[in-house]
């Protein structure tokens, strides 16, 4: 008889969000005139922005016309993609070549697939709290993980001292949960870690075009000797609301080798069998956004979530709530109010306000106690929510008293 692959066994149930999704569905069925303010899962909810959906229109009509059909693409990515994608990292004076970019449908995905070039017998580090997918995806593939876990005392942002031994190691910058941001020292100290010790860093720099302080890292290749050690990976999704369209990349720079094998080689291999690229009409919709036109238009809406979050700090700064993130992240790490669980705090915002938050626990240990807003929910439920927060906090403040 066929074998499962028995690493699933070691599996949480089910995925976090879904869990959530879950709660809130019977939630909705028990009180269907219900409205939630839903500031759960990082799903955007602005519309892709006019230059991006010009161009998906005028893509279609490519589609139209054999003079302009396009069928498989490349599996590594179109080139007119893989060039303005390598432009947009030489604005901040990071040389990339084209075939140093790897065009995929999503970062989520990539997360996961990317593991295809290691070793099963390599341990995994992940610094928590953690988006899920990270450790799920390693159990998936039997591989160790060493949970490195971080708080308050070092902002969220560890650094490499405390580590036995690791060879896969997850940086999320900025940080999904936290918000948290390591800056340039921060990571190079991860950086000669992995040159060091033959490590590679997957750094995931999904929120990169959240960043407003202008002294701190974009990427991972912004730093001297990442070439040597690391691999990016990037998306669409929250940059320019690419959720529903899917679209991401990966940059593998040529010099990223280890016992003699070439990562950017590999990942061709991988590629070139396992895919057969990503639409033509998404990959032009792309591009669109590496227009001065198109980054103009995604900073707008990036702007708005920006609003979305300085309300919600200003409700939680007014109740005297520890929270970080928010600045240079769509994402705000609050402590639980009354030392909560974060999975009751969860229940009781649903109950008492309608408002879906994501609970700490569900990305490691080490995030029990806190709470996790999404800034990218719409901008009228996002000041109702803050309003409902201020209004039932508050109250449970004035009743202690
Ligand atoms: C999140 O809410 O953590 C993200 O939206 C999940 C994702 O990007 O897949």
């Amino acid at each position: 008889m066929i074998t499962p692959n028995l690493f699933y066994s070691d599996l949480k149930d089910s995925y976090l969000f879904y869990n959530i999704a879950q709660k809130t569905k019977a939630y909705l069925s028990e009180h269907p005139n219900a409205h939630l303010y839903r500031m759960g899962i990082g799903d955007v909810s602005l519309p892709l922005c006019e230059s991006v959906i010009k161009a998906l229109h005028e893509a279609v009509d490519d589609q139209a016309q054999a003079a302009t059909f396009h069928g498989y693409m490349p599996e590594c990515g179109a080139e007119f993609l893989r060039e303005a994608i390598a432009a947009y990292y030489g604005n901040r004076n990071v040389k990339l070549s084209p075939d140093e970019v790897f065009v995929s449908s999503g970062a989520s995905d990539e997360l996961g697939d990317i593991l295809d070039l290691f070793d099963r017998e390599n341990t995994s580090l992940v610094i928590e709290p953690a988006y899920p997918a990270y450790v799920d995806a390693n159990v998936m593939g039997g591989r160790k993980i060493q949970h490195l876990a971080s708080g308050i005392d070092n902002g969220f942002l560890p650094l490499p001292d405390d580590i036995i031994k690791a060879d896969i190691l997850y940086i999320c910058s900025p940080n999904n949960p936290t918000g948290a941001v390591f800056n340039r020292e921060q990571l190079k100290k991860w950086v000669d870690y992995a040159n060091d010790n033959g490590a590679v860093i997957l750094f995931d720099a999904a929120y990169e075009a959240f960043i407003e302080d202008d002294a701190l890292p974009h990427s991972i290749f912004e730093i001297e000797g990442a070439r040597t050690c690391a691999i990016e990976i990037c998306s669409l999704s929250k940059t320019a609301g690419f959720t529903g369209t899917r679209l991401g990349y990966t940059i593998i720079p040529k010099e990223l080798e280890r016992k003699g094998m070439n990562f950017n080689t590999m990942w061709v291999r991988n590629r070139t069998t396992k895919t057969n690229g990503v639409s033509y009409i998404i990959q032009k919709g792309a591009a669109a956004v590496f227009t001065p036109e198109g980054q103009k238009q995604i900073h707008n809406n990036i702007r708005i979530y920006k609003e979305n979050a300085a309300c919600l700090m200003k409700a939680l700064d007014e109740l005297g709530i520890w929270y970080c993130g928010g600045k240079n992240a769509p994402y705000i790490w609050m402590k639980c109010p009354d030392g909560m669980r974060s999975w009751e705090f969860f229940d009781y915002l649903l109950n008492e306000i309608q408002v879906v938050g994501t609970p700490g626990e569900g990305f490691g240990k080490c995030g029990e106690g806190y709470f996790r807003f999404s800034t990218f929910g719409n901008p009228d439920d996002t000041k109702e929510a803050a309003r409902r927060l201020s209004g039932l906090l508050g109250k449970a403040k004035k009743n202690e008293v």
